[in-house]
């Protein structure tokens, strides 16, 4: 699924077909802009943005989606029109996507709560000459075709960069649990993919299970509750997704008298303040930054888009990890997330 610069191409390609189609349907009097979209800036330089969104789902998620919103301002001639899903809810994605298509905004930013179920909605933006832009998410099946880019770091890299420091933390192997975000999510699939090339080849590491906790601290206490009571506590390594569910994972090692850090090691993906605090106390013992501070990115692949410019399709936002208490003190300081 991922390479560093997929494919260059460019959106016009695409629009020029579309245009022609729309403009022999609207007879020579009318431009066809206007008529369900593609006028980027038409009305006096503003670009109308419609942000399909995930909405309220832990620390990450308000620090992306705050970050495109205060990047995509007025004052930047973006009028940026957000609209999260309702309790993480595909349809009120789909519903908002396909209102904003029938508005006729210029660019379609798109992080989607669930990767399948979204080429009638591209595809409809495709004909409606609107450049779609996927923020974090991908889709699945992968069919590129369908959008100008995908903006994220690199899932499969992350998850390695953890597998990894899992190696050379157990030379002799562990026996681990998985805690994944929500089924059918991209990102999931990709950090499955990313840990199982690295881990999977090691037949000194043994996977007691895996479960979701989607995204959640409380979800993952219980699940891990679960695990330890069924494994005699004999657990070496937690993966956990992202951060809040390796929190869980945390207290529920607590709870059963045991000490994160030393009795079960716990490593987790994200890299937010709350997991660098935990990290910095001992209580993770990794954790692999997973930035979502991109805004100026996505306003760059926006204006490429928009002027027919090339753009990537895979744009990879660089990512760091922290793997001791010395580096998570010294980055809690200036950490914006
Ligand atoms: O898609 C990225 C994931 O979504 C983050 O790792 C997780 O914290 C968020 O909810």
């Amino acid at each position: 699924m991922k390479v560093s610069v997929r494919t260059r191409r460019t959106f016009v390609a695409a629009a020029a077909a579309a245009t022609m189609l729309t403009l022999a349907a609207c007879g020579p009097g009318d431009s066809g802009e206007g008529d369900g979209g593609g006028d980027a800036g038409g009305d006096g330089g503003t670009t109308t943005v419609g942000f399909v969104a995930v909405g309220p789902e832990g620390a990450w998620r308000s620090a992306n989606e705050q970050n495109i919103r205060d990047t995509f301002t007025t004052d930047a001639g973006y009028d940026l029109k957000y609209a999260p899903a309702t309790n993480l809810d595909q349809k009120s994605q789909i519903d908002a996507f396909t209102s904003f298509v029938d508005e006729g905004v210029d660019v379609i930013l798109l992080s989607a709560t669930e990767g399948s179920g979204w080429e009638d909605s591209l595809t409809r933006a495709q004909e409606a000459e609107i450049p779609v832009i996927l923020i974090d998410r991908g889709i699945e099946p992968d069919d590129d075709s369908l959008y100008v880019t995908r903006i994220a770091p690199d899932n499969i890299e992350v998850s390695k960069s953890v597998a990894n420091w899992a190696l050379e933390t157990f030379p002799d192997g562990a026996k681990y649990f998985t805690l994944e975000g929500p089924a059918g999510v991209s990102v999931v699939n990709e950090r499955n993919e990313g840990w199982d090339e690295v881990v999977g080849a090691e037949s000194s590491f043994t996977k007691v299970g895996a479960q979701t906790a989607n995204w959640s601290t409380d979800e993952a206490k219980s699940v891990v509750e679960t695990v330890l009571k069924a494994n005699n506590n004999d657990i070496d390594l937690i993966f956990a997704q992202n951060d809040e569910m390796g929190l869980g994972a945390a207290l529920a090692i607590e709870e059963a008298g045991l000490t994160p850090g030393e009795d079960v090691k716990i490593a987790t993906i994200d890299g937010t303040k709350g997991a660098l605090e935990a990290l910095s106390e001992g209580r993770l013992s990794f954790v692999a930054e997973y930035n979502p501070l991109f805004g100026d990115t996505a306003v760059e692949a926006v204006t490429s888009a928009l002027e027919g410019a090339d753009v990537d399709s895979y744009i990879i936002v660089p990512s760091t990890t922290f793997d001791s208490p010395e580096a998570a003190t010294e980055a809690l300081p200036d950490r914006k997330f």
